[in-house]
């Protein structure tokens, strides 16, 4: 698949098939991603593969309250049912989200990542607002997996919702002290085919030339 064909096509998939995955196509996701730029090149990622059903459901349990938290509502399908006449593509976004929550202990193979605390160089960590620095050392690596997967023919859902629940997460997949649970990622054949375009903001909204706001001539 050309880099750029999946850079422009590899959506959350959020339904699955039941087929299982091999720790082959795993592997060789794995082995492209790790070639991920990281502060110092110190890679401190780390991935459990889950495919045990039990831990699917204790992961699903962790998920489920916080993603309804996340929405502000118990009842999220019907939440999603009261946007559909104002904002639909919102409506099937929140519904489809729902379902994966819901469902999320059928998805046949469960990638949490981690990264090593001592591996991360957080450069703003002395500035008067939040630290995003930190995250620059996993994500890349976690953004080169989703399109290794996605090269693979794979759907993915990367969600970072069981990272507050970190310490039950920890405790149920034996992860160290010294690493944090930086994503989750849901992983198995895409049910639905896969879009023809993804909804993504023009470049010239975001991309400024000399200085901010200034348009970028073509
Ligand atoms: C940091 C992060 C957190 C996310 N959390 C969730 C989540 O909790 N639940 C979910 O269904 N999707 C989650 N997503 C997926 C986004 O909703 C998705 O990337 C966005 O809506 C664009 O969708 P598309 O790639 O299918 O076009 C998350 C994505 C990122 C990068």
């Amino acid at each position: 698949m050309d880099l750029y064909d999946a850079m422009r096509c590899a959506p959350t998939t959020r339904r699955f098939k039941a087929d299982p995955v091999s720790t082959e196509v795993l592997v060789r996701a794995l082995d492209n991603a790790r070639f991920a730029p990281s502060g110092g090149n110190r890679q401190g990622w780390r991935v459990i593969v889950v495919r045990d059903a039990q831990s699917r459901a204790a992961l699903r349990d962790l998920y489920l309250p916080r993603w309804r938290a996340y929405i502000g509502h118990a009842d999220v399908a019907r939440a999603a049912a009261d946007l559909a006449s104002s904002d639909p593509a919102r409506a099937r976004m929140l519904e489809r989200a729902n379902e994966y929550a819901e469902h999320l202990h059928e998805v046949p193979v469960h990638l949490v990542v981690g990264v090593r605390l001592g591996d991360l160089a957080v450069t703003d960590a002395q500035l008067p607002r939040q630290s995003i620095v930190g995250g620059a050392s996993i994500y890349p690596f976690v953004q080169n997996l989703l399109l290794g997967l996605r090269a693979e023919g794979l759907g993915a859902a990367m969600t970072t919702l069981l990272v507050p629940a970190e310490a039950e997460v920890k405790e149920l997949l034996a992860i160290p002290e010294e690493i944090a649970v930086a994503a989750h990622i849901g992983v198995g054949r895409r049910a639905d085919p896969w879009p023809r375009a993804l909804a993504r903001k023009d470049v010239f909204e975001f991309a400024f030339s000399e200085r901010y706001g200034e348009p970028l001539a073509q």
